[in-house]
């Protein structure tokens, strides 16, 4: 018997950081926005825990015990009191240490399909309680739609949304480690407020305004990953240039997300900024999409 669980990718459509906490991270207001990009991960019994990749990425997924989907399997499995024997497949198509949380969205999405094939029948509550011990971004990839986080962005409270936002993203070359681009962000910011979300951006969200949302979006992590990868600037600029209402670094990058007024603007786009030669590749997405769920059983 196998398990599919297909998972979104996500944009901060806010991201708003605080000063470094004393366990090292950040207090945040972090608005999660989930986005038509998946993963899905399929759990099947084994005789041991085994991780596999497909996808165009898939040379730069870790197929070892530091993938969250493994992780997932065995937070899972030792509060059961079980061994963690599966084998877990992820069909990847969300970009790699991108800033879109495609390995939480596979911890995520590991912890649910492990959940349904061995019965471990979890409630909601302790499957977002492990997410949270997976990763600040994990919970998030459970539920999906739009959402608060606050803590270390892993406190979750559910936003309306009123309509579909359209997307493009424009795909780095490498990745950006995030702990780095939090280290850059201390250091370009010693001072760091206590972070707030922005009630514009949130009224624009229940209201579906994309105009809205555009002149809201703001990211505080945007000036370290520009520090670290200057280059990001020309991607930005790029996607302005043909004609995104706005450009934002996605997350802790390198990807970069351009909110557009609708689908024929995001192909528009995406065409360009392929043709600009400042990014390795451009998807377009819509948004809101839903948490981590079962396909197959
Ligand atoms: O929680 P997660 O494992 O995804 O975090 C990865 C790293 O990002 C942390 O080790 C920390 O350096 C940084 N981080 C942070 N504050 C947060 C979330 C992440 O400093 N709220």
């Amino acid at each position: 018997m196998s398990i599919t669980v297909r998972v979104p990718a996500k944009v901060n459509v806010q991201l708003a950081v605080g000063p470094a906490r004393p366990d090292g991270f950040h207090d945040l207001a972090n608005v999660f926005l989930a986005v038509s990009l998946h993963d899905e991960v399929t759990a099947t019994r084994a005789d041991a825990l085994r991780v596999t990749c497909e996808g165009p990425d898939a040379d730069r997924v870790p197929l070892d015990r530091t993938n969250l989907a493994a992780r997932a399997a065995e937070l899972l499995a030792a509060r059961h009191g079980i061994t963690p024997d599966v084998h877990l497949h992820i069909a990847k198509d969300i970009p790699v240490a991108g800033g879109m949380a495609g390995g939480s969205a596979d911890g995520a999405a590991a912890l649910l399909a492990c959940d349904a094939l061995w019965g471990t029948g979890a409630s909601r509550a302790e499957l977002l309680d492990i997410c949270a011990e997976l990763g600040s971004d994990v919970p998030f990839s459970l539920v999906g739609g739009a959402a608060l986080g606050t803590g270390r962005g892993e406190r979750l409270t559910e936003i309306p949304l009123g309509g579909t936002f359209h997307w493009v993203f424009a795909v780095a070359d490498g990745g950006l480690s995030t702990p780095a681009v939090y280290a850059e962000f201390d250091r370009l910011t010693p001072d760091a407020p206590e972070p707030v979300a922005s009630p514009a951006l949130l009224d624009a969200l229940r209201t579906g305004d994309t105009t809205a949302l555009a002149g809201a979006l703001a990211n505080d992590l945007q000036p370290a990953a520009l520090s670290l990868r200057p280059s990001l600037a020309d991607t930005l600029a790029a996607g302005t240039g043909a004609g995104a209402l706005a450009g934002i670094v996605s997350g802790s990058g390198p990807t970069t997300a351009f909110l557009v007024k609708d689908a024929e603007a995001a192909e528009a786009v995406a065409a360009a900024l392929v043709a600009s030669g400042t990014c390795r590749t451009a998807r377009t997405a819509t948004s809101p999409a839903p948490g981590a769920r079962v396909l197959t059983a």
